[in-house]
């Protein structure tokens, strides 16, 4: 353009415009910032060569190093696959029983269970375990088990069930209903004898007596549970379904027996070991003895 001159005070080309007096410099950039560009532009051609860029119709240009994002995940993927095969491959080969002695795979086992006990048993055992008294979903946290509480025990009723019509082995009994063979003064009797067990009534000489004879056989003689029924431990503060009179008379009158689905059809193996060692770690765990305890001795009062 013709009006282009040199600038006299900065010795700049100016590129011709001019208002009023005022001229446009035409200051080159500064080099850092062209070498910079000039660098971003070699970086992509690089990376368009060696890295999947252009979509096409049905993909992207595959790039000449052959990655791909789906590559890296698939690679990821089976890595830790092959980790989890290890863990559960060592995790069905040791009898459950044994799984404490190996401290680190008992902790894997617990994390694992605790994922799938969020899948399968909140709805009822609740988050953590803790139950619900109205329902009859025992807490899984305390140290009173009805059917039994070590691993291999826990382990069973998983795997079973309580009460599950479709499976065989499953965890089976039945309270009588008391409604018509024990009269109003009986039913209230034995109510102040169970209470009276936890200290909440005083004793009730006839009340024993009826205890003794109907209730004995699967609460035990002190009423302290039997496990081989799943009959609960009537001398703790703890209740599966309620320690009012009311709640007691009614499940006296006609009981309520719970049902728990049987896992060992739906899960496989692993996993309700890994589910009965997170049951375990809730807090209430037992040792696993080899040979079942005494049953409980009656003794004389
Ligand atoms: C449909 C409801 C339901 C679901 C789902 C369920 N449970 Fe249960 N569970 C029960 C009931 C009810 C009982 C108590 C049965 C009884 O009264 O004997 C029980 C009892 C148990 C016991 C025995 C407790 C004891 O004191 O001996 C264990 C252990 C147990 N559940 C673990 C699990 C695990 C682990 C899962 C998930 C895989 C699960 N439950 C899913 C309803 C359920
Ligand atoms: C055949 C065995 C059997 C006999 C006999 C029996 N029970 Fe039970 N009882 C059970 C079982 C099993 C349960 C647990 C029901 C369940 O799992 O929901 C239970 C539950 C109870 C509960 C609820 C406990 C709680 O923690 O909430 C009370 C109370 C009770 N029984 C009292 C009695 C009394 C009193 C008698 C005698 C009049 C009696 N039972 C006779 C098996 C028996």
């Amino acid at each position: 353009m013709a009006n282009k001159r040199i600038d006299e005070p900065t010795g700049t080309e100016t590129v011709g415009h001019e208002w009023d007096g005022i001229e446009e410099l035409n200051t080159p950039l500064p080099r850092w910032w062209l070498w910079t560009f000039y660098l971003t532009i070699i970086f992509a051609i690089v990376y368009v060569i060696l890295y999947p860029a252009w979509p096409m119709v049905d993909k992207a240009t595959e790039g000449v190093l052959g990655w791909s994002s789906r590559g890296q995940l698939a690679e990821k993927m089976s890595a830790a696959e092959q980790a989890q095969q290890g863990f559960r491959d060592q995790l069905a080969n040791i009898p459950i029983e044994r799984l404490p002695d190996d401290s680190a795979l008992m902790a894997r086992a617990v994390a694992g269970g605790q994922a799938a006990f969020k899948v399968h048993c909140t709805q009822c055992h609740g988050s953590g375990g803790a139950g619900d008294q109205q329902l009859g979903y025992p807490n899984l946290n305390d140290d009173a088990w009805l059917w039994g509480g070590d691993l291999k025990a826990i382990e069973y009723t998983i795997t079973h069930g309580i009460r599950w019509p479709d499976d065989d082995e499953t965890r089976f009994s039945q309270m009588p209903p008391f409604e018509g063979a024990l009269d109003d003064a009986q039913i209230n009797a034995v109510i102040d004898h169970v209470l009276s067990l936890s200290g909440k009534a005083q004793p009730n000489a006839a009340g024993a007596q009826i205890f003794g004879d109907n209730c004995a056989a699967c609460h035990g003689p002190q009423g302290k549970g039997g496990r081989d029924v799943g009959a609960p431990n009537l001398s703790d503060a703890i209740w599966l379904r309620g320690s009012e009179r009311s709640a007691l008379q009614r499940q006296i009158l006609n009981p309520r027996m719970g049902v728990m689905p049987a896992w060992g059809e739906r899960l496989d193996p692993v996993t309700i070991k890994m589910l009965a060692a997170y049951v375990h770690s809730l807090g209430g765990g037992e040792d696993f003895v080899e040979v079942a305890e005494d049953p409980e001795v009656e003794v004389d009062e």
